[in-house]
């Protein structure tokens, strides 16, 4: 593991599993290899396209195409919104250059036209992604966006405004763009939408706010080399994936709690929840009847949480297992004033950082669940930035990979998804 970026400690997290009802070091190393192998075999592209260099410079030369415009509006759901969104958010940084708006993830008309009726049309472009480059929420988003665009700057102005990223092979919208002359970003075939935020997907909307995509890069590029090279003991990632399959599969602890204590890790577990879910929850069919798999993602935000789930947690079922995501490194200095003091209650607290009582709460919530055997570990980062950051998402993305090994499912496709997509439409050419 980059230590300097992450830190993974799950000595606690043994909890009542008996040495031998935990997955078995061979077990582990077979996942390990068939998720390095996958890639090899260019089954799957996430790991590799991190330091391909041509598709690097082609999202380069358009960012740099498109940096003149003041707001970007970005179109998206699931795996084409969630990692931007979680990513610029832990930066804290929207703004800095080209503003990011975000639709396409909703057909609620109150949502959506709440969104674009803020637009300043006249200095906005439209970045659209969508992998199938079909999907009904990001596409009727797309086409009302596009409307009021058009509307604004005319349709030969408004062509020069629009960005498709996509399949560069099967996609509805990639014809668009090619039938209007929209320019285009493509999201390569073996890579899936929730895999996908570190490819245009991602890369390209957060380039253009003015996040340092390069240091992203170089955290995510030096974790994956790490578990890549990583001989002898068991690697961090791998033994994260296998706590969490080990104590579902052996203990009935199903539901998995990614705890995140800071506010701008809340959309970085939003991410995680979709990557967890949309991979691991399968219904794999022996002798003609399905076998369902698959724990419950759940995310909680420290310390809002402790006043709703956390009574759940400490005394409810022991069907959960905890990982608290931590980083010590609040930008803000900001204190308790020392005129509480006399207030009882806040005698503790008065002149302390608002980051110490934070750090507190998160460390007196982590002893409370120890204290009654809740098995748990802690992702901590050592500065939010950019290249933890990217060191994160490869971190949970592999992760992710060697649970879907473990339990012998294909963590890639999603036809539970697929299945929703096609019956709304039933819905629609019916009515
Ligand atoms: O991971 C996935 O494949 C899904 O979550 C998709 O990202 C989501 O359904 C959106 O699909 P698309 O990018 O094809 O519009």
């Amino acid at each position: 593991m980059p230590n300097l970026l992450l830190s993974y400690d799950d000595a606690n997290m043994r909890g009542d599993l008996a040495a031998t009802e935990r997955i078995s070091p061979q077990d582990l190393h077979a996942a390990h290899a068939a998720v390095l192998n996958l890639h090899k075999d260019k089954e799957q592209g996430w790991l590799e396209i991190l330091d391909d260099k041509q598709y690097l410079t082609e999202i380069d030369s358009l960012v740099k195409k498109f940096s003149k415009f003041k707001n970007c509006l970005v179109l998206g759901i699931g795996g084409s919104d969630l990692g931007s969104r979680a990513i610029l958010a832990a930066m804290r940084d929207n703004g800095k250059k080209t503003k990011l708006w975000f639709a396409g993830d909703t057909t609620d008309p109150e949502e959506v036209s709440r969104v674009l009726d803020a637009m300043p049309w006249d200095k906005t472009c439209i970045n659209v992604i969508s992998k199938s480059g079909g999907t009904l929420e990001t596409m009727a988003a797309f086409f009302e966006a596009r409307q009021r665009l058009i509307n604004k700057v005319g349709a030969k102005k408004a062509a020069e405004r629009i960005i498709c990223t996509t399949d560069p092979e099967k996609s509805d919208l990639r014809d668009l763009a090619i039938s209007k002359g929209y320019s285009l970003l493509s999201v390569p075939q073996n890579i899936g939408g929730r895999f996908s935020v570190l490819t245009a997907v991602g890369l390209f909307p957060l380039a253009l706010a003015g996040i340092n995509v390069k240091s992203l890069l170089k955290g995510a590029i030096a974790t994956r080399d790490d578990w890549m090279n990583h001989q002898g003991t068991t690697h961090a990632i791998d033994r994260f994936a296998a706590w969490q399959v080990a104590h579902e599969t052996r203990k009935k602890r199903n539901m998995h709690i990614l705890f995140a204590y800071a506010a701008c890790l809340g959309p970085m577990a939003n991410w995680w929840r979709q990557l967890w879910a949309e991979s691991l929850g399968k219904a794999v069919r022996k002798n003609g009847h399905p076998n369902h798999f698959g724990p419950t993602p759940i995310v909680a935000i420290g310390p809002t949480d402790q006043h709703s789930q956390l009574q759940l947690y400490q005394d409810g079922p022991d069907d959960k297992i905890y990982t608290f995501l931590t980083s010590a490194t609040s930008r803000s200095k900001m204190k308790v004033p020392v005129g509480a003091k006399s207030f009882g209650p806040m005698s503790n607290a008065a002149g302390r950082s608002f980051e110490q009582l934070l750090q507190a709460e998160a460390h007196g919530t982590i002893n409370a669940l120890l204290d009654v055997k809740r098995p748990l570990g802690v992702l901590d980062l050592k500065k939010i930035n950019e290249e933890s950051v990217g060191a994160l998402i490869v971190f949970l993305e592999i992760a992710t990979a060697i649970a879907g090994e473990l339990y012998e499912i294909n963590a890639y496709d999603q036809p539970g998804v697929e299945a929703s997509k096609r019956r709304a439409r039933e819905l629609l050419t019916r009515q």
